[in-house]
């Protein structure tokens, strides 16, 4: 009995350090806080929350419902929203305390607006005063008001030296926060792709008539990793030996119908669908995070992140160092779906063979999954 309680005791002692050990979490930090729960929902659908818990080293400066109110009043779409509170998030870990002691009385610091290349320039750069009486001000650095911009109110949660989360009076924004930005459904795929070092790709793509195929992708969400030009050229001979169908399986394993931040990629490991997948048969690959880099594994390649061409949810693109090579278990299941096949056709009329030979839509899918797993199998027969 006594055993029992014991080994009861440690299990708990250990779920809980489970639990503890835990990186934070900027949703569960403010979901305590219903003054906040706008800041915090539009935190999660601008997926700045993923990067948020992803860093180390972070300040969170977030506004109360009624100020998110007043941003929410000027219509913004969710790109330019994302900007805007993309100012609220420094590099840098700055409790109440360090607040309240910036030497000199005044320090810039680097918001996320910055780190994700968004902003040119200073912008993105916000200004921290400690002003007289204790007050503390925050402007962003190309802001055109006088005076601080939003002032600070309180600390919400203190995690040194990893996460501070602040509240701050009102809306830090700046003119370039707020420039208008297509909206990535909007966008020519393949001549972004082509003007930022993606063209070999790019002309594949529209050469073998996927762009389509792209395009209708953008709105549910889309990441596409684009070969760069170099890793192409020396895959166009094997390249060139694929069928028609064959190429269009190829180019579409590039995509994946979700849209994944760079955040969201470096703070996730596992397996991605991508276009290229259909019904049972997974054409998928791996990512798997190493430090800062971003891998993609196949079970014949390794692939690396090497660029963001665009990061605008719901679309982002970013530049690899290798092409994609599916799995070669696909093969395995190429060949246990013929051996399906085969026996269907020696099999007496069952009540699936009905099924068969009056397609319904679902069959219909399969039907064309299983030209693509073709089309797989010789890419993987050309010698890949
Ligand atoms: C963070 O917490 C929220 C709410 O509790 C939860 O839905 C979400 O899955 C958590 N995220 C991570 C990465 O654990
Ligand atoms: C920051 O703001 C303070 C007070 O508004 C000002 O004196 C200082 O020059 C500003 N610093 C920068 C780098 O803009
Ligand atoms: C900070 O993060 C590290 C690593 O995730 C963790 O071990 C530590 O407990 C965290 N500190 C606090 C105060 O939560
Ligand atoms: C994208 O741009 C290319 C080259 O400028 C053009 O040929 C193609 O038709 C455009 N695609 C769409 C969907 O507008
Ligand atoms: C292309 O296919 C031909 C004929 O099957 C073969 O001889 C050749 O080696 C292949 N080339 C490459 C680069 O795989």
């Amino acid at each position: 009995m006594q055993l029992r309680i014991s080994i009861f005791c440690l299990l708990h002692l250990l779920l809980h350090l489970a639990t503890t050990t835990h990186a934070h979490n900027i949703t569960r930090i403010l979901a305590k806080h219903p003054d906040l729960s706008t800041f915090n929902h539009y935190l999660t659908t601008t997926h700045l929350a993923a990067e948020i818990n992803r860093r180390r080293t972070i300040t969170v400066c977030a506004v109360d419902n009624a100020a998110m109110n007043d941003l929410l009043a000027k219509h913004y779409s969710l790109y330019t929203i994302k900007n805007i509170l993309s100012l609220h998030i420094f590099a840098d870990y700055f409790g109440s305390k360090k607040l309240h002691q910036i030497t000199k009385g005044s320090t810039t610091t680097s918001s996320l607006f910055q780190a994700t290349g968004e902003a040119a320039g200073t912008s993105g750069y916000v200004n921290i005063t400690d002003m007289k009486g204790g007050k503390v001000g925050f402007s962003p650095v190309d802001s055109d008001s006088d005076g601080p911009m939003a002032t600070y109110v309180k600390s919400v949660e203190e995690l040194p030296y990893n996460i501070s989360v602040i509240q701050i009076s009102h809306v830090l924004t700046s003119p370039e926060a707020e420039a208008p930005t297509a909206s990535p459904t909007d966008l020519n795929i393949t001549s972004l792709m082509a003007k930022q070092g993606c063209k070999a790709f790019s002309d594949l793509i529209t050469a073998q008539g996927a762009e389509d195929t792209f395009a209708q992708s953008v709105e549910g969400g889309l990441t596409i990793f684009c070969p760069s030009d170099d890793s192409l050229k020396s895959f166009m001979p094997r390249y060139k030996n694929l069928t028609a169908d064959g190429k269009t399986s190829l180019l579409l394993y590039h995509g994946v119908p979700v849209y994944n931040s760079l955040g969201m990629l470096r703070s996730s490991n596992g397996l991605m669908n991508t276009l290229a997948t259909e019904g049972a048969n997974k054409y998928d690959f791996t990512v798997q995070n190493d430090g800062e880099d971003v891998k993609l594994e196949t079970k014949v390649v390794t692939a690396t992140i090497k660029g963001t061409l665009i990061d605008e949810d719901p679309l982002a693109v970013y530049k690899i160092d290798k092409v994609l090579l599916p799995r070669s278990s696909s093969r395995r299941q190429w060949r246990r779906l013929m051996r399906r096949n085969q026996l269907n056709q020696g099999a007496p009329p069952t009540k699936m063979r009905r099924t068969v030979q009056v397609p319904p839509p679902r069959m219909m899918r399969r039907r064309r999954m299983r030209i693509r797993v073709t089309a797989a199998v010789e890419f993987l027969e050309a010698g890949l």
